[in-house]
């Protein structure tokens, strides 16, 4: 059964954070000073990240009443629920069970009558398969050529989990067979994808939980009628089904549509409602990933996952990672004031995690209304937002130094690259990570005035000089980003955004937020097009906008 939100902010806990906050003045440089043991007493381990929290603005009070309030909104007994197969997405009546997808073989879980491990490993025994046999070459296109690039069509969560898996996992990509990704119903998307791909050469892959979303659907289509018109233009009497059948396969919930579409359902990979998109790169949806890197390192990644799962499942609450993180941005955001939230990895292979991250944290905890449909009882859902160090550094980082606005930053980082050069006698690496530690250096202890003096700075110029330092940060190292550390780091923030989400008390896992505007697309469309009755009843505004494009379109 589904426990009944706890409001957070009525709890003993919440008073004492907000007594706590009040007139809270950090003072890194003191505390460090005062604790020489604070680094190691506020590092983790969660299986093989290395987490550092002490630069974050903790204190021992705040600690307690972070892990006071997790126990009093009932974070553990929700996630048991959720591990446990409940129906925790209630506004869709549905089991949340990401988690399953990485249990391994010989686990057992049984949800609503079903075998949940036996299907999740039927179906990743076909994919493997499936997989092994475009790697080999044994699958060929109709022509009877090896296939060369991979096109996943897919948006959200059907592509911003395997664009950025592949990306991350350049190094084990095998040669000769590439991945690409069409997301976007901007025509530009498809156009510039298969531009200079050979149909022959090129599988897509119509990755869809619905199957009945306009821009995948779309896509797909744009897909299809590009590959059919470029075999005709090589074999002019070439069968359409076959053609379809050698060169588009499928993964969704919703194997009928598949069928509908003209995808044969032997060459389709299915999941099930328990898996949210934005939670299901590890399903089926990562079929592209296990294409590009290959089976065994898919199941590596499983692992890395399931390591994390079991670290928040089993973990002490004040040794837990996910949660104290969880609870850290609470009291950045709920009382501390924080907007938004930066993750700034220091690997260029990680160039799309914040991206990533932005549909799992804010389609998760975007929300005004908890899971009984009551109000939320404080703010919720901070904006996350990066790119890799050191672009962002000669970007944004000003802002985050010296700006007015609080932003907490999680710098991510590894002891080994994934490419080890040398400029002369420099190891590149080494250099790339002083910059790592340096900022979070910079951040937490600032630079005062009398240093800044002490430069023989100017006495003008020396407020704009100076680092007010107390700014945020939690460092996460690894050993080396492999597909294991990888799941690792996107299980952490499941659970990060699964802890926030139970604080706040909202579903975690619907999202209507978007309806609204797919709806409107669709009535509006037709005014789009010039259908002036259409036009007429929208509002002022845009009437006139679509006067504008309907002025200005050429063609
Ligand atoms: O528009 C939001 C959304 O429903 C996401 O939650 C989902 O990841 C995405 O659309 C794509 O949905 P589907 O996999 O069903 O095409």
């Amino acid at each position: 059964m589904t426990l009944a939100p706890v409001d957070a902010t009525a709890t003993d806990a919440w008073r004492t954070l907000h007594e706590l906050s009040d007139g809270f003045t950090p003072d890194l440089r003191r505390w460090f000073a005062d604790e020489p043991e604070r680094p190691a007493t506020l590092s983790y381990s969660a299986a093989d990240l290395h987490v550092d929290l002490s630069k974050s603005l903790l204190t021992p009070e705040v600690l307690a009443a972070l892990l006071d309030l997790a126990g009093q909104v009932g974070v553990a007994e929700r996630r048991d629920a959720m591990l446990g197969g409940e129906h925790i997405n209630v506004t869709e009546d549905r089991a949340v069970l990401h988690t399953a997808l990485r249990l391994p073989e010989d686990a057992t879980l049984e949800v609503d009558g079903q075998d949940v491990v036996g299907d999740v490993h039927e179906v990743l025994r076909r994919v493997y398969a499936f997989a092994e046999r475009v790697r080999s070459g044994d699958w060929t296109g109709v022509t009877g050529r090896r296939i060369r690039t991979v096109v996943n069509i897919g948006i959200g969560g059907s592509d911003l989990g395997p664009v950025m898996a592949y990306e991350a996992l350049e190094p084990y990509h095998q040669d000769g067979l590439e991945c690409r990704f069409i997301s976007n119903i901007d025509p530009t998307d498809a156009a510039t994808t298969l531009k200079r791909l050979d149909p022959e050469t090129t599988l897509f892959i119509v990755s869809s939980k619905t199957f009945g979303t306009l821009e995948t659907l779309t896509n797909a289509r744009l897909c299809k009628a590009w590959l059919l018109d470029g075999l005709r233009g090589s074999d002019p009497g070439s069968d359409d089904d076959v053609a379809v059948a050698k060169h588009f396969v499928a993964v969704s919930t919703a194997l009928d549509k598949v069928a509908e579409f003209g995808i044969d359902p032997a060459n389709a990979f299915g999941f099930w409602d328990w898996v949210g998109g934005r939670y299901s790169m590890d399903s089926a949806i990562g079929t592209s990933l296990v294409v590009a890197i290959g089976p065994e390192r898919f199941a590596e990644l499983l692992a890395g996952m399931h390591a994390m799962d079991e670290h928040f499942r089993t973990s002490a609450p004040e040794r837990n990672v996910p949660l104290l993180m969880g609870l850290l941005n609470i009291w950045y955001a709920d009382f501390l004031g924080a907007q938004t939230h930066a993750v700034l990895p220091y690997s260029q292979l990680l160039h799309r995690f914040p991206a990533y991250l932005q549909q799992l944290t804010m389609e998760s905890n975007g929300k005004g209304v908890r899971w009984d449909g009551s109000p939320v009882t404080a703010g919720t859902g901070e904006v996350f937002w990066g790119e890799p160090g050191t672009n962002g550094q000669h970007a944004f980082y000003q802002l985050i130094h010296q700006g007015t606005r609080l932003i907490p930053a999680d710098f991510i980082a590894f002891a080994n690259p994934a490419h080890a050069l040398r400029d002369g006698e420099t190891d590149v690496h080494e250099l790339f990570l002083a910059n790592f530690f340096a900022q979070t250096q910079a951040l937490a202890f600032g630079k005062t005035a009398d240093e800044v003096r002490a430069e023989g700075t100017r006495e003008e110029i020396v407020p704009a000089r100076v680092f007010t330092g107390n700014r945020p940060t939690a460092s996460i190292m690894a050993p080396a980003l492999t597909p294991s550390v990888l799941g690792q780091l996107i299980a952490l923030y499941e659970h990060i955004t699964f802890t926030e989400g139970v604080v706040w008390g909202i579903d975690s896992f619907d999202q209507w937020g978007v309806e609204l505007g797919k709806q409107l697309a669709q009535q509006l469309s037709p005014a789009v097009s010039g259908d002036g009755s259409v036009a007429a009843e929208q509002d002022a505004s845009t009437q006139a906008l679509i006067a504008y494009y309907r002025e200005h379109r050429e063609g």
